[in-house]
C-alpha cells in the first residue's frame, strides 16, 4: 500500500510550524515571547490596555528589568507616559513623569532607535531626578504609522548580557510596529464609541419629545371623531417612534458597555409577554407573519429588565428573519423549570460560518455572508449578549449550514442573592 506524503517540513495540517531545531535556544525563545506578545497587542481592546500591554512586553520580549511606554502630544512632548517594572511606590516616589529631555528626548528629536550600553555615562542623558532607581542600559525606539511617530518604546537594564544589541534593536523595531497598528485600532475605536454615544444622546431627547407629541395626539384623536384613517395613520407613527426609540436605547447601551457601565432596571415581568411584545414588533417593523410563538399557557414570572429583555428577543427575531429564506418560519418557544427561564429562537436558514460563531458576538462585527446583502451595523449579537449577562444569564449557539440556527438564552428568574419576600 502507498503510504502517506511525510509532511514538508516547517508546516503543519493545520497552519504554518517553525522548524524549531532550526533556531539556537535564543532565537527560538524570542520567536515564542514575540508571537505571544503580537497576538495580545491584536486583541488589545482600549488604548490604555494597548500601552500598558506594550510597556510590560516590551520588558518581558527583549529581557529588560523596566520598560516604558511614550505617547507624544501635539508638540511633540511626552503627554503620556507608561510605565511597567516599577512598583506603585517608586513611581510615587519618583513624583513628576518624564518631560522628554535626556536618552527619552534624544529618541523623539532623532525619529529612530537608540542604544546605550549605560545612561550615567552616556554625554545624551540628563541625569535621574532623586528617588529614582538606577538604570543602566537604554534602547529607544520610535511607533511609527508611515511617517508619523505616535510616541517611543523605551527598554532599559537588559537582565542577560551586556546590554542590547542589534537583535534586540531589530525586535522592538517591529514590536513597535505591531503596537502603532494596535494603536490606531484603538484609537478609532474611541472615537466610533464617542461618537454613539454622542449621537445616541443627542437623537434620544428628540425622539422622546416626539413619542409624547404622538401618544397625545393619539389619545386626542381617540376621544373626538376623529377619522378611522387619520387614527390609524396616527397608531402606525406611534409605532415607528417607539420602534426609533428601541434602536436609540440599543445605540446608547452599545455606548455605555464599551465603559461597562450597563445596568439592568428590574421589575416583576412575565416573559411570555415580553417575547409576544417582540414578535409583536417585528410583525410591524418587518411586516411579517412568519414567526410561531410557543409560549406556555401559565405565565413566567421574573425579575428582570422588561424593556432590555424585550430589545434581546427582538434582535434575535430579526436575525432569524433576515438571515433565513422569506418563506421559511421562525419559531420563538419560551419555557421554564426549576429556577430559570428559556427563550429559544430557531430559524431554518442558511446557518452561520463555523469560522464567524465565535467572532460574531464582538461589537461591529458582521457574518462573512451577511456583506452586501442585508443592512446591520453588527451590534445585535453584541447587545444581547451583553443584555443577558447583565441579568445573570446565558446564550448558546447551535447553528449549522444544513440545518439552520438556534439560539438559546438562559435567565435565572430571581438575581443571585435574592431572596423570596
Ligand atoms: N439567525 C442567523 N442566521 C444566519 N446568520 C446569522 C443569524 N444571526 C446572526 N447571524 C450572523 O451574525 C452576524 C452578526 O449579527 P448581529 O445581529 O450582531 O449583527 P447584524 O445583524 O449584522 O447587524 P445589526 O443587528 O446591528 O443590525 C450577522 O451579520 C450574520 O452574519
Ligand atoms: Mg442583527
Amino acid at each position: 500500500m502507498p503510504q502517506p506524503a511525510p509532511e514538508p517540513e516547517g508546516r503543519a495540517a493545520n497552519g504554518p510550524r517553525a522548524p524549531e531545531a532550526a533556531f539556537d535556544p535564543r532565537a527560538r525563545a524570542l520567536i515564542r515571547s514575540f508571537s505571544e506578545a503580537v497576538k495580545i497587542l491584536n486583541t488589545s481592546l482600549s488604548l490604555e490596555s494597548v500601552l500598558r500591554d506594550l510597556a510590560r512586553l516590551g520588558r518581558s520580549v527583549l529581557s529588560a528589568r523596566y520598560g516604558a511606554v511614550g505617547v507624544l502630544g501635539p508638540e511633540g512632548d511626552i503627554a503620556r507616559f507608561v510605565t511597567s517594572g516599577l512598583s506603585e511606590d517608586e513611581i510615587k516616589a519618583i513624583g513628576q513623569a518624564p518631560q522628554g529631555h535626556g536618552l527619552l528626548g534624544a529618541v523623539i528629536a532623532d525619529g529612530r532607535p537608540l542604544r546605550s550600553a549605560n545612561i550615567a555615562g552616556d554625554p545624551r542623558a540628563v541625569g535621574f531626578p532623586p528617588n529614582h532607581p538606577p538604570m543602566t542600559s537604554f534602547l529607544g525606539v520610535p511607533i511609527r504609522r508611515g511617517t508619523r511617530v505616535l510616541g517611543n518604546l523605551y527598554v532599559t537594564d537588559k537582565t542577560t548580557g551586556d546590554g542590547f544589541d542589534a537583535v534586540d534593536e531589530w525586535v522592538a523595531t517591529v514590536l513597535a510596529d505591531h503596537a502603532a497598528l494596535a494603536i490606531e485600532r484603538a484609537t478609532l475605536s474611541a472615537a466610533r464609541d464617542a461618537f454613539l454615544s454622542v449621537a445616541a444622546h443627542e437623537l434620544r431627547s428628540p425622539v422622546g419629545a416626539l413619542r409624547l407629541a404622538i401618544e397625545s395626539a393619539s389619545e386626542q384623536a381617540a376621544e373626538s371623531d376623529t377619522p378611522a384613517a387619520i387614527r390609524e395613520l396616527l397608531r402606525e407613527v406611534e409605532r415607528g417612534v417607539d420602534e426609533l426609540s428601541l434602536e436609540v436605547d440599543d445605540l446608547l447601551d452599545a455606548s455605555r458597555l464599551d465603559r461597562g457601565a450597563l445596568r439592568v432596571q428590574r421589575s416583576t415581568v412575565d416573559l411570555r409577554q415580553v417575547c409576544q411584545a417582540a414578535v409583536d414588533r417585528m410583525r410591524w417593523a418587518l411586516a411579517t407573519d412568519r414567526v410561531i410563538a410557543k409560549l406556555p399557557s401559565e405565565p413566567i414570572w421574573g425579575r428582570w429588565d422588561r424593556r432590555r429583555l424585550e430589545r434581546a428577543v427582538a434582535n434575535l427575531l430579526e436575525n432569524a428573519l433576515r438571515y433565513s429564506p422569506a418563506d421559511t418560519p421562525v419559531w420563538i418557544v419560551a419555557r421554564s423549570a426549576e429556577a430559570r427561564a428559556t427563550i429559544q429562537v430557531r430559524d431554518s436558514g442558511p446557518g452561520i460560518d463555523a469560522a464567524d460563531q465565535d467572532r460574531i458576538w464582538q461589537p461591529f462585527v458582521r457574518g462573512s455572508q451577511s456583506h452586501g446583502t442585508q443592512r446591520g451595523a453588527g451590534l445585535g449579537l453584541y447587545i444581547v449578549r451583553e443584555i443577558v449577562s447583565a441579568h445573570g444569564g446565558s446564550i448558546t449557539l447551535d447553528s449549522q449550514t444544513t440545518v439552520g440556527t438556534t439560539i438559546s438564552v438562559t435567565l435565572p428568574l430571581r438575581p443571585s442573592g435574592a431572596i423570596d419576600a
